[in-house]
């Protein structure tokens, strides 16, 4: 992110043995779902097997390597190659559920409504469908996780045309359902649209980067995708309320990812409303339009100004017809952090400058122990605190769709197969969703590790090893490590009805 100060000092593991840091391993409801969660260009290599299409980070990690830490998804765990045996390794580990992506540009190449279909892409993800069913593991499909067919990009700029961009997704999602929605009962519309905007058409970090060429109106863009986003997702969920829900009868909805943030001094006013307004520009900016049939929040409004599109009275009405049709909250969360607020709104418009991100407060204090990722901390009180927030907001029962992190010192193979660090925060993070369950009343169905296996972590390349299972990248040999037995047992234990 822009705008950290002062990199935080990093806790040893050792301090994680410290009395805030032990795991209680609360229970469970019975009934509580767990799984892990893929994407399509992180894991499945095969780039141009059977016809698939190039997508945008095809393209990203070919042509600019070096923002890519000079790697490409290309064969990555060639798991395009190899289901049986991944969907064996789920079974093998007990879940439940399984969450992947489907590659618009395998299943229609050029991406656009007009253009041709390609079967051996829908084959694939219907033996993966069909294996996952044989096992007795459900499928969650998100249909898009940042890959968007290159074509429709050198097109129409992909989500900047939102009218064209609109129409080839409504197809797409469309065709989807028509073809999977007889085995596939949940299904995620878009995956982090907070990250497609703003890392991919603000700070450049991530696909198409296009922001960063100079033509561009990085003060536009980003709301532009997202307004982009949410009218194309509440298209979609009127189509299938419309069209599939009576025959197919499964669930809809989007997954939003966001930080959960404390103030940096928790006696200013300044710093709390900032911590409120972060969130409010993270997670409001798409919840209130897609979970309150609402406008963009008011904080947002004031600040962007005519910087942020408007909804006409036709987008409100879609909003308002579709908001209560999504079926679950998907929440993607990995950290908190500590913010302030720098100037006040007059004295700066942009809101990205006008406040700062960091993992230690006012008095030195960290928010927890640090992953091989700084920003990424052992905090599962801010996890619990966002559970509530979301909770308060939206009372969607909440679906977490992704959680996890890489470990410290997991270069070396002993450390990252027996990931102590990673066992101690999915333990923690359990421990909070059970006291959000019990103690506060939140309704959170069930849980998604990211990832089932260490994969392609986009800018940061195959640096950062996210899985339960460690993939050898030379020989793509998979080894469960620990957190994956924990994962396992845990939950036997914490679902046990007493
Ligand atoms: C968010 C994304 O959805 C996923 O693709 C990414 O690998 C993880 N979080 C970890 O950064």
């Amino acid at each position: 992110e822009r705008n950290m100060w002062a990199q935080a000092k990093q806790a040893t593991f050792a301090q994680l043995t410290g009395s805030g840091f032990a795991v209680k391993n609360l229970k469970l409801p019975p009934d509580f779902v767990w799984g892990a969660a893929t994407a399509a260009y992180q894991i499945e290599g095969g780039a141009s097997q059977d016809g698939k299409g190039k997508s945008i980070w095809d393209i990203y990690s070919h042509l600019e390597p070096s923002r890519t830490n000079g790697e490409n998804a290309d064969i990555t765990c060639d798991h395009y190659n190899r289901i049986d045996e991944d969907v064996k390794l789920m079974k093998s580990l007990g879940m439940d559920t399984y969450r992947f992506s489907m590659a618009w540009s395998r299943i229609i190449p050029q991406g656009g409504r007009h253009d041709p279909v390609n079967e051996a892409g829908i084959s694939f993800y219907n033996r993966l469908i069909d294996a996952l069913l044989a096992h007795d593991i459900t499928p969650s499909v998100t249909l898009y996780h940042w890959d968007v067919p290159q074509a429709l990009y050198d097109r129409y700029k992909a989500f900047l045309n939102t009218t064209e961009f609109r129409a080839d997704y409504e197809r797409y999602a469309r065709l989807c359902f028509t073809r999977f929605g007889d085995r596939v009962k949940s299904w995620v519309t878009f995956n982090e649209p907070y990250i497609i905007s703003i890392f991919g058409h603000l700070n450049g970090s991530l696909a198409p980067g296009h922001c960063l060429e100079a033509s561009t109106d990085t003060k536009t863009e980003p709301w532009r995708v997202g307004h982009t986003i949410i009218l194309s997702h509440a298209s979609v969920v009127q189509i299938y309320a419309n069209e599939f829900q009576l025959s197919q009868n499964g669930k809809i909805s989007i997954v939003l990812n966001g930080h959960f943030y404390e103030p940096h001094d928790a006696t200013k006013k300044a710093d709390i409303d900032a911590a409120q307004l972060r969130l409010e520009f993270y997670i409001g900016w798409f919840g209130d339009p897609i979970f309150l049939g609402k406008d963009y929040p008011a904080s947002m409004k004031e600040y962007l100004g005519a910087r942020l599109p408007s909804f006409t009275p036709e987008d409100l009405k879609l909003l308002k017809d579709t908001y209560s049709i999504n079926g679950f909250y998907g929440m993607n969360h990995y950290s908190t952090k500590f913010v302030r607020q720098l100037t006040t709104p007059a004295e700066e418009d942009d809101w990205t400058r006008n406040i700062e991100e960091s993992s230690v407060n006012n008095k030195g204090e960290e928010i927890g122990p640090a992953s091989s990722m700084p920003w990424l901390r052992i905090a599962p009180g801010g996890f619990r605190k966002m559970l509530n927030w979301v909770w308060d907001r939206y009372r969607l029962p909440i679906l977490v769709t992704e959680n996890g992190c890489p470990c410290p010192g997991e270069a070396d193979l002993r450390v990252a197969i027996d990931d102590q660090f990673r066992q101690r925060y999915i333990g923690l993070y359990l421990d909070s969703i059970s006291q959000a369950i019990y103690e506060d009343g939140v309704k959170v169905e069930g849980y998604y590790v990211w990832s089932l296996m260490d994969n392609f972590e986009w800018s940061s390349g195959y640096g950062p090893r996210y899985g339960i299972v460690h993939v050898d990248f030379d020989t793509l040999k998979r080894t469960p490590k620990n957190s994956a037995y924990y994962l396992q047992t845990t939950f036997q234990e914490r679902r046990k009805d007493v």
